[in-house]
């Protein structure tokens, strides 16, 4: 990738995150909805404490630009990228409380439940997650109901259960808590990340291609750059809790071996995590072929995913 390539995927993740901030902003105001009573504002600050100011909106950016090549519509995009972001801060106001991983800091400033208190941050992580369904459902994402359906089936799927919460489930039971400490093999690892980290990301790149109504091959390579990405993501995610300090990455670095988690950087070394990282990416350009260089834009992501510092 020339570094023209990474100038141009600057400029387009700015564009997304600009556009997907004014969105968020306007979805969080404080006039209540046909079928709402009120909007409590204490509610309402936290969820805005939780989505406004900060995130890099990579899983929106993905979203957008995965429609972009199967020519969907952007605003609709838009708006189901906001949906996955809103989604994705409940995830992290959750995963932060005392109960979870106990953090304080988050995109730099107090975690939730600090900033409020654990109530309040449970609340609103529900709050969001009810808030991404309203949106997905929403007659502007796109004209036929049956592609709104699709997205509402794939947002619960790549978020419940057998997706994110159940591998934040994974995650914490590898720690130890509910049973005696097990060493987990590399492939527990990897099923673990593919849930609680890929399965967002995933849904990122599949719903522009639900989106744009792809056909079927070109949704299993999508999967498969998706399914790449995802795992790159949260090793990444490790290698910074070890390699970063806290004033980048805006939270607290160095908390995943005192907490004990199975990550693979614990399980292989920071070398050989990188390596895997590596490889990663050579896995999300090779599913990529088939779209040519239309796709040179996920293409940067991918290596922007690699070497990110925050
Ligand atoms: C952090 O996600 C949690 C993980 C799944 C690794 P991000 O690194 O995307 O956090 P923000 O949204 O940019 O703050
Ligand atoms: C987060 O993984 C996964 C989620 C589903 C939120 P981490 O617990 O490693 O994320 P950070 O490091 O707190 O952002
Ligand atoms: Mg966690
Ligand atoms: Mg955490
Ligand atoms: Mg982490």
């Amino acid at each position: 990738m020339d570094s023209g390539s990474q100038q141009d995927f600057a400029t387009r993740l700015a564009a997304v995150a600009a556009e997907t901030d004014a969105l968020l902003e306007r979805l969080l105001g404080d006039q209540a909805l046909p079928g709402e009573i009120v909007r409590p504002q204490r509610l309402l600050a936290a969820m805005r404490h939780a989505v406004l100011g900060g995130g890099k909106r990579l899983r929106p950016f993905l979203l957008v630009e995965t429609a972009t090549l199967f020519g969907a519509s952007r605003d609709g995009a838009l708006l189901t990228g906001a949906a996955l972001e809103c989604l994705h801060c409940y995830s992290l106001v959750h995963d932060d409380l005392p109960a979870m991983d106990d953090d304080d800091l988050r995109r730099g400033l107090p975690t939730v439940h600090k900033a409020f208190d654990q109530a309040t941050a449970i609340l609103a992580g529900d709050a969001l997650l009810t808030l991404a369904f309203d949106c997905v459902a929403r007659a502007d994402v796109h004209p036929d109901a049956d592609v709104r359906i699709a997205l509402v089936m794939a947002l619960a799927r790549a978020a419940g259960l057998g997706g994110m919460a159940g591998g934040q489930m994974l995650d914490l039971a590898a720690e130890g808590r509910f049973d005696r400490k097990r060493i987990l093999p590399e492939n527990e690892i990897a099923t673990m990340q593919a849930m609680k980290t890929g399965g967002l990301i995933g849904f990122a790149c599949r719903a522009g291609a639900i989106l744009g109504q792809a056909d079927a091959a070109a949704r299993v390579a999508i999967d498969r750059y998706g399914a790449a990405v995802g795992q790159a993501y949260q090793i990444a995610d490790d290698l910074l809790d070890v390699e970063g300090d806290s004033a980048t990455l805006g939270k607290t670095a160095g908390k995943d071996a005192a907490a004990g988690k199975a990550t693979l950087v614990a399980a292989l070394g920071a070398a050989s995590a990188r390596a895997r990282l590596d490889a990663l990416i050579g896995q999300a350009d090779v599913a990529l072929a088939p779209f040519g260089a239309k796709a040179d834009i996920l293409r940067a992501a991918a290596r922007f995913i690699a070497q990110r510092q925050r």
